[in-house]
């Protein structure tokens, strides 16, 4: 059995390798990257692919029997409907036995949000693995914990943790926790045709600080904050505004969407893991124990 993973230089991709490198052993593994150098993981097999090009994405999927697609980043003026298309037109040229790809959990109350235009290349892309005859899982991801737990340590300095979520419930996750479930998904047939939530426990941002301030020894109090004040606080970080302001936006548009309740999901961990998430607390410790070493 050979499982590959797409975007595998990335963060979510290779925590997948390493889950399925321990799991299956390096020669049922293939990571298959733009850079295949940057992909990391020893001893398994790397493959070139950039999702740009279907004859590059069908030579890397050659004799793959499982396939996680992760979705293509955020790329202002770049269109990913065509890039996923090309990734699934690539698995079926070369018959992959299935394709598990990575979207984003969501509700549908994100529909008046400034997220809408990227969740909707999400769904896109799960409509068009659907509709290709291949094998196919969707796996809905929560937001990254690690992300937000960024900020809010940050926000130690003033004490005061500042966004526009308000009191929305969200579902949030680690990487690693998310590589463990997308992982089993590969590598069970009995799930497949079938969209799951991959997120731990829902939580309002007044919770995650509270949690946050017990597990890292912080001092810091929730605050909602404006929409176009968001915008402007993200561009204060130079990671984000290194991508530009639409970026600002669309993440602003997370916390709109948090806000709507759009975030709020059932979680199917446990059907697509054979196992329970991670709690949050547990979760952030385990960034708390990374930060560290
Ligand atoms: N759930 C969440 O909270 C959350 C947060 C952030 C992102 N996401 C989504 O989840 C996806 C995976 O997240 P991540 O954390 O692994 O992202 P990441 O660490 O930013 O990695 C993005 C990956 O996409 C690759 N890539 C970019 N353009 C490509 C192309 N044309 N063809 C092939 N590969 C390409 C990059 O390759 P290079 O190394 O060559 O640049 C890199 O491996 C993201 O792309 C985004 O859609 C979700």
């Amino acid at each position: 059995m050979k499982v590959a993973v797409t975007a595998a230089s990335g963060r979510l991709g290779r925590a997948t390798l390493k889950v399925l490198n321990s799991k299956l052993g390096p020669e049922h593994v293939v990571g298959i990257a733009r850079s295949p150098k940057k992909i990391g993981v020893p001893q398994i097999e790397t493959r070139r692919g950039d999702y740009n090009s279907i004859d590059e994405m069908t030579e890397a999927s050659v004799g793959i029997d499982s396939m996680v697609m992760i979705s293509a980043p955020v790329v202002i003026g770049t269109d990913r409907v065509p890039l996923h298309r090309n990734v699934i037109e690539a698995a079926k040229r070369v018959g992959v036995g299935k394709v598990v790809y990575t979207s984003v959990i969501g509700n549908g109350a994100e529909k008046d949000t400034w997220f809408w235009a990227t969740q909707q290349v999400n769904r896109q892309a799960e409509q068009d693995l659907h509709d290709s005859g291949l094998n196919w899982i969707v796996a809905r991801n929560g937001l990254y914990l690690e992300l937000d737990m960024n900020h809010i340590i940050a926000a130690n300095e003033s004490g005061t943790y500042t966004n526009n979520g308000g009191t929305g419930r969200c579902g949030y996750i680690t990487i690693d926790e998310l590589a463990a479930a997308t992982a089993a998904l590969a590598t069970n047939n009995r799930l497949n045709g079938q969209i799951y939530n991959l997120t731990g426990e829902t939580r309002t941002q007044e919770e995650l600080v509270a949690l946050a301030n017990d597990v890292f020894d912080l001092n810091v109090t929730y605050q909602i904050m404006s929409d176009e004040d968001n915008v402007a606080r993200f561009m204060e970080d130079p990671r984000i505004s290194a991508r530009g302001e639409d970026v600002a936006r669309m993440l602003t548009g997370c916390f709109q969407a948090m806000r709507a309740g759009a975030l709020d999901v059932t979680s199917d961990f446990k059907v697509a893991a054979g196992r329970p998430c991670k709690s949050t607390k547990e979760m952030m410790k385990d960034i708390r124990q990374k930060l560290e070493t």
